[in-house]
């Protein structure tokens, strides 16, 4: 059975399933929010490179004042240049931090705190992508799960209870992955980490929401295909026209941001929003309908999805 059409066409149509209050946050100008505004704080992991690297500059510009932590300290060397020339050594912070350990985390939010006393954005943004399979190299799947749900973990522990007691507003971004929400084939350990922080982030947006002193705000990032380290970008080779790059998902998410969206789910060149929303559909689906595990990808079912987004395209133009 094709699945109906309501949410995936919501943004033209009321949906019955949403309550008035859906979207209470207008859109804000970059001048006024009050979070991603200059003098405010940043602390973004994984910024040697791509996505974390391009908030880091784009944030700087903007005039916050910016905290970058990563294992790869050439990397991270090299973003700290460019955000100084942005806005100056006193207003960068550039520490070597692996988020799998604790107390390295531990020291990167000291060193914010007494820096600055604060924290308005914190993007937990590090992550890993080895391939492996769902059944050889577990020290793979301890390594990516370390680095990928602990270490946002041990970053979102570490800083929450601090960032709880700050008067102005503040946001965590945890990044997520569309491979976390629709689990393709290829890398089971990096799809269930992902998913594990789609839904750890869900429940730190709900918690907050039922903190009556939170002045925090939870969202997940999740890019579309982005050129960055991870997707092939380091081997020094072109952007292929489909990807997005670093620097546009991070305008994208900014812009989530500022309109308070938990689900930023990027676009990318190749991947239209409305394409996104019918494969989350036919992913949900598969549970809901009780069709088998990962049925877009099952030879009995692919013909059928074809049809599935073909005909819910067909019902958006
Ligand atoms: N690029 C994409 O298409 C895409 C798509 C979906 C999700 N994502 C997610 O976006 C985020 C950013 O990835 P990216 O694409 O910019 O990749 P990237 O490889 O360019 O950047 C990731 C950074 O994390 C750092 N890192 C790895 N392990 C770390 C650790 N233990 N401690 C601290 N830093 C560590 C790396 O050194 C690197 O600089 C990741 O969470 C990734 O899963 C990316």
């Amino acid at each position: 059975m094709v699945l109906p059409l309501s949410s995936a066409n919501s943004s033209r149509r009321p949906s019955p399933l949403r309550p008035n209050s859906y979207d209470p946050v207008a859109p804000m100008d970059d001048e006024v929010h009050p979070v991603i505004h200059h003098g405010r704080v940043a602390v973004i992991t994984g910024a040697a490179s791509g996505i974390g690297r391009a908030a880091a500059i784009e944030l700087a510009k903007i005039g916050l004042k910016i905290a970058i932590a990563d294992v790869d300290e050439q990397g991270l060397n090299a973003t700290a240049k460019e955000v100084a020339q942005i806005i100056g050594e006193e207003n960068l912070i550039t520490l070597p931090t692996d988020v799998a350990q604790l107390d390295q985390v531990e020291r990167l939010r000291d060193r914010v705190y007494e820096a600055w006393g604060e924290v308005g954005v914190l993007m937990n943004n590090a992550a890993i992508a080895p391939k492996g399979t769902s059944w050889e190299g577990l020290d793979n799947w301890h390594k990516v799960f370390n680095v990928n749900l602990f270490g946002v973990l041990n970053v979102q522990h570490t800083f929450v209870p601090n960032m709880l007691h700050q008067e102005n507003p503040s946001v965590i971004i945890n990044t997520g992955s569309k491979q976390g929400i629709t689990n393709p084939p290829g890398n089971p350990a990096y799809n269930a980490t992902k998913a594990a922080v789609k839904s750890l982030t869900e429940s730190l947006a709900h918690e907050l929401r039922e903190t009556p002193q939170a002045n925090l705000t939870a969202h997940l990032l999740v890019p579309g295909w982005t050129w960055t380290g991870m997707t092939g970008a380091a081997a020094g080779k072109e952007k292929p026209p489909g990807a997005w790059t670093a620097e546009e998902t991070v305008l994208y998410m900014l812009d989530k941001v500022r309109q308070g969206k938990f689900y930023i789910i990027c676009p990318d060149n190749e991947t239209r929003r409305e394409v996104d929303q019918l494969r989350i559909m036919w992913g949900a689906g598969d549970v809901a309908e009780g069709r088998p595990a990962l049925s877009r990808w099952h030879r009995d079912y692919k013909a059928l999805f074809e049809e599935y987004v073909k005909d819910g395209l067909g019902q958006l133009d």
